[in-house]
């Protein structure tokens, strides 16, 4: 148990925290959205007696600091006009203009939200509140549209961490808006208090989930897998399909970070654990917790880059640059883009099994790379050298890297006779998240974290 003067230091340190980063002018030139707020319950109160107005489910996933459970249902008790916990709140932007004058329904966003019905959060409360669960299409059932991110109880240190950065995480993305970054549809509990979280638009499986997932169709397709080693035949078929899937998720992946970038913003966790795919199989990047925004004040005048903590993110995607402590900036992103897309291709991990010490010599003082496969194209494989190159002024931004996977995207979708405009990889993307999605919540009643990513020291 905290004490009260330890509670009083703790929200200080936060509101520095959170005023500093909101400082920059991002939170000036970007509108915010307009958020409701949810009512959680405590612990120790009975259910009737309970202001929770959420009934959670199952995890879906942990981080470090953070788990995600699925919302099961959402019951509001708090009167329409009851004080509002996040009206002054610091964490969240107020919007800045009156919005949704025209009221036209049909226009949803990307996730079925229809964002125009809604004039105040009270409407959007009850909107959430009767449309909680959707209808599956092939009948098996319906499913949770939203999920709830909170701190995990692990030590009061990192409660305290996983508060600030989960009021940071909150801040970004009430204010981030590109359909390959996942939505923030309300937030819930008292502001900086452990019950806190943020409520996000549901995924149904992560991109390390989907790398799984092509590393078990490749094995079948290579001949390892029990029809080939019948009929003895690599499926070049299946094969290229792999990469064109691979080429396509790069490509949205990239279209977020080009979104991030240009508000001059960078992400620094970019990680097969950070991604994920909504009910339609369209990626979305999600986790904000390390986002930062890059202002005058951090700037670095001697290198051109930014004056920023060392060693954020996650060590098997860390660019040379960060894990050393020097000044870095966007080109960390790009760094870390470069393995993924490579890992994405390989199905397999660019340092797999390396130690802290390892990953120092090896890769960061030895600049060691994997090989890349030498059957992709050469704007492939010469993308994927210049995005972990070790200097960061020779990495490309994410403009070119967009336009060069653009066109990659192009010439696979003619060879495919696929449509370019990116219908058909919707549906056929969904099918598959789905299905692998079904088998994934069925192995998920013992979550273990996930390895990859971390280090042992
Ligand atoms: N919206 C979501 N829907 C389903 N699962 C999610 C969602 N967001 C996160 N997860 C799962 O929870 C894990 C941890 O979430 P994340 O936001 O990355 O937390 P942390 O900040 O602690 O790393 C993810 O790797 C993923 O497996
Ligand atoms: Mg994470």
């Amino acid at each position: 148990m905290a004490s009260q003067q330890e509670i009083a230091d703790f929200l200080k340190r936060a509101q520095t925290k959170l005023n500093e980063t909101s400082a920059g002018v991002f939170f000036q030139r970007n509108n915010a959205r307009l958020l409701p707020s949810f009512d959680r319950g405590s612990e120790d109160s009975d259910e009737k007696n309970s202001k929770e107005e959420f009934k959670l489910g199952e995890t879906l996933g942990r981080g470090a600091f953070c788990e995600v459970r699925e919302i099961t249902a959402i019951m509001l008790k708090r009167p329409t006009d009851a004080k509002d916990p996040f009206a002054s709140s610091l964490i969240l932007p107020l919007p800045k203009e009156t919005r949704n004058s025209d009221r036209d329904i049909t226009n949803t966003d990307e996730g079925e939200f229809p964002t125009n019905l809604f004039q105040s959060k009270d409407e959007i409360r009850k909107y959430m509140s009767e449309n909680f669960m959707r209808k599956d299409d092939d009948g098996l059932g319906n499913h949770p549209r939203y999920a709830l991110k909170q701190v995990k109880m692990v030590n009061m240190k990192q409660v305290e961490t996983g508060l600030i950065d989960l009021s940071l995480e909150a801040k970004f993305l009430s204010c981030l808006n590109h359909p390959n970054i996942i939505k923030l549809r309300g937030v819930a509990g008292e502001p900086l208090s452990p019950n806190f979280g943020l409520v996000l638009d549901r995924l149904y499986m992560t991109l390390k989930d989907q790398i799984d997932a092509w590393t078990a169709e490749k094995k079948v397709a290579n001949g390892t897998g029990l029809c080939a080693c019948l009929f003895g035949s690599v499926d070049t078929h299946a094969i290229s399909s792999l990469i064109f899937s691979a080429t396509t998720v790069a490509y949205d992946l990239s279209c977020a970070l080009r979104h991030i970038h240009s508000l001059n913003l960078v992400y620094r966790d970019i990680k097969p654990e950070n991604a994920g795919f909504d009910v339609r199989g369209d990626l979305k990047l999600f986790d904000m917790g390390f986002c930062k925004e890059l202002t005058n004040k951090i700037h670095d005048e001697q290198s051109g880059m930014y004056k920023l903590t060392q060693l954020t993110g996650s060590p098997p995607y860390m660019a040379p640059e960060n894990f050393l402590g020097k000044p870095y900036g966007k080109p960390v992103d790009v760094f870390s883009f470069g393995v993924l897309f490579w890992e994405m291709l390989h199905c397999k991990l660019a340092f797999y099994g390396y130690k802290f010490r390892e990953y120092q010599m090896r890769v960061v003082e030895g600049n060691y790379r994997p090989p890349i496969n030498e059957s992709l194209t050469s704007r492939v494989q010469e993308l994927i050298k210049e995005c972990w190159a070790p200097d960061p002024k020779k990495r490309p931004t994410f403009d070119r890297i967009c336009l060069s996977l653009r066109a990659e995207h192009g010439e696979l979708a003619n060879e495919h006779g696929e449509d370019q405009g990116g219908i058909t990889r919707s549906i056929r993307l969904a099918n598959k998240s789905v299905r692998s999605f079904r088998i994934h919540a069925k192995r998920r009643s013992s979550i273990e974290m996930s390895e990859h990513g971390q280090f042992e020291h």
